[in-house]
């Protein structure tokens, strides 16, 4: 019998709600297709976006949304993007498919696009292959109230009144597709690019994220920490809010990233190991930071995370479609709640990427469009966004073959928003359902909810069968003296509401 500690006293920090952040590049099928239909398509939209995936969307609550990439970010020039469409500039799309890229969907696009969902806007930058003339234009075109040649332009387009950028990123993977940089090298870059990303109003501020490192490159964030904060006054932080970090699942390497959906079970262990990875690199890389920033000010912005594996037979290489299956939806859970448990430095999360590309929340065919099972996931852990995060220890075994194991279960514990504790869990195993008694150290829980995601490991839902995987009730779980006591069936994503008194 497994013990999960809960110490309901005890708050830990603030989750924020961006932590359950999503992401969408001009890639593959992602805006067209996915999001943007356009006016004219005879598949239901508002202003062109998707009706039925804006619907889905806003069920799970979408705090933020990065845009335009990811690499297209820094071959983006956001000035092809804006005015009549037909006079939009078309481009190839070198980096994903050598597709033509009509820029049809820009700027105004994309603010549309968060108005309807609700969410706080993230745009990103392009240092790679733009100029700071380029960036601070866009800024003021997207953020000044008043008498400008960009704020003059974008009325001209159609908007009078400035729109909120609440994220600002200063270019994406500068250590390489985003311009093959040294971190000493993007580090003087960021001083420089972020100093007319303009702040035209103290009431709406804009926040500006760094570069962070890909995976284990923990002299990338040595290094461009150590630049950015050399002769500035500490209490600038380096000139940033956040400070982003990449690194993606795949169970096979980069090279060999397997099946998304044919897989053995040891591969979905090697999956759990890898994706388990993130602790340690939230942990070290937050622990450079800690020495710049003791204060923890500066955010981590995990803005590209998830499952990576080889695209679907048949479609295009680089449009990166996977399907997903429930072990996407492990991973999704491990990780969201890693992200609860570091709540005090990482500020935001994006998993990639919304639709129809790498970790989608929703796949869509032609006017269909399915759930997958990261989106059940997002749907269990929402009622974490914005919650204060509790102290609690779970004990943990290791499981998998030799070589190839992960803990057999994570948690994160909050108290929400609506005074209800709210207990999420994963069970990694394939073959094992895990009893566990949850100890209140004070308080007693007086009612119980639950509601799960469970399902052989291979389980997705396609077109045909588009519910094959979703989420049912829980009963299997009691009130006790001291807490709760449940068993957590095998391959599992639980989220318990409990009314504590
Ligand atoms: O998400 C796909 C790509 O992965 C992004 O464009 C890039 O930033 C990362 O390498």
């Amino acid at each position: 019998m497994a013990k999960l500690h809960i110490r309901p006293d005890v708050v830990k920090g603030h989750i924020n709600p961006e932590i359950q952040g999503h992401f969408s590049e001009h890639l593959g099928r992602c805006i067209y297709e996915g999001l943007y239909v356009g006016e004219n398509s005879p598949i239901p939209n508002t202003n062109g976006m998707r009706n039925d995936v804006v619907e889905a969307l806003k069920e799970i609550h979408i705090p933020v949304l990065r845009w335009p990439g990811g690499c297209f970010a820094d071959e983006y020039h956001w000035k092809d993007g804006i005015g009549p469409k037909e006079n939009r500039k078309k481009m190839i799309n070198t980096h994903w498919g050598g597709v033509v890229e009509d820029n049809s969907f820009g700027t105004h696009e994309f603010m549309e696009l968060c108005r309807q969902l609700g969410c706080k806007t993230y745009i990103n930058g392009n240092v790679g292959s733009g100029t700071v003339q380029e960036m601070s234009e866009w800024v003021e075109y997207m953020t000044f109230d008043g008498v400008s040649p960009m704020a003059d332009l974008r009325a001209k387009n159609g908007h009078e009144k400035p729109w909120k950028v609440d994220y600002f990123g200063v270019g994406n993977e500068n250590w390489g597709c985003g311009g093959n940089m040294l971190p000493e090298q993007y580090g003087m870059m960021y001083r420089r690019y972020q100093t007319y990303v303009r702040n035209y109003n103290n009431a709406a501020p804009v926040a500006k994220i760094a570069c962070g490192s890909n995976v284990d490159d923990y002299e990338w964030t040595e290094k461009v920490l150590e630049t950015t904060n050399r002769r500035m006054p500490k209490e600038a932080h380096g000139a940033m809010d956040g400070l982003s970090l990449h690194y993606y699942t795949h169970p096979g390497g980069w090279e060999n990233k397997g099946s998304a959906t044919d897989f053995t079970e040891t591969e979905w262990y090697e999956t759990m190991k890898r994706t388990y990875y993130m602790e340690e690199l939230v942990t070290r890389h937050g622990a450079i930071m800690d020495k710049y920033d003791p204060e923890k000010k500066v955010g981590m912005i995990v803005d590209e995370w998830g499952c990576w594996f080889d695209v679907e037979p048949g479609t295009n290489p680089g449009f990166l479609y996977q399907q997903n299956t429930m072990r996407d939806a492990l991973v999704a859970g491990i990780n969201l709640n890693i992200f609860n448990k570091h709540c005090d430095r990482v500020k935001m999360a994006n998993i990639a990427q919304m639709v129809n590309v790498l970790q989608s929340v929703i796949l869509t065919d032609g006017e269909r469009m399915i759930k997958t099972p990261t989106w059940f996931v997002f749907y269990l852990y929402q009622a974490h966004q914005d919650a204060e995060l509790l102290d609690s220890t779970l004990e943990t075994a290791m499981v998998g073959p030799e070589g190839h194991q992960a803990p057999n279960m994570t948690e994160s514990v909050s108290m929400g928003k609506d005074g209800k504790m709210h207990i999420t869990l994963t069970n990694e195993s394939v073959s094992e359902d895990y009893p566990i008694d949850v100890i209140l150290d004070s308080g007693k829980a007086a009612a119980v909810e639950g509601m799960i995601l469970t399902g052989e490991m291979h389980e997705h839902n396609t077109f045909d069968n588009p519910e094959q995987v979703k989420c049912t009730s829980f009963d299997d779980v009691k009130l006790a003296d001291d807490g709760l006591k449940l068993t957590l069936p095998k391959c599992s994503v639980l989220h318990l509401t409990v009314t504590v008194k």
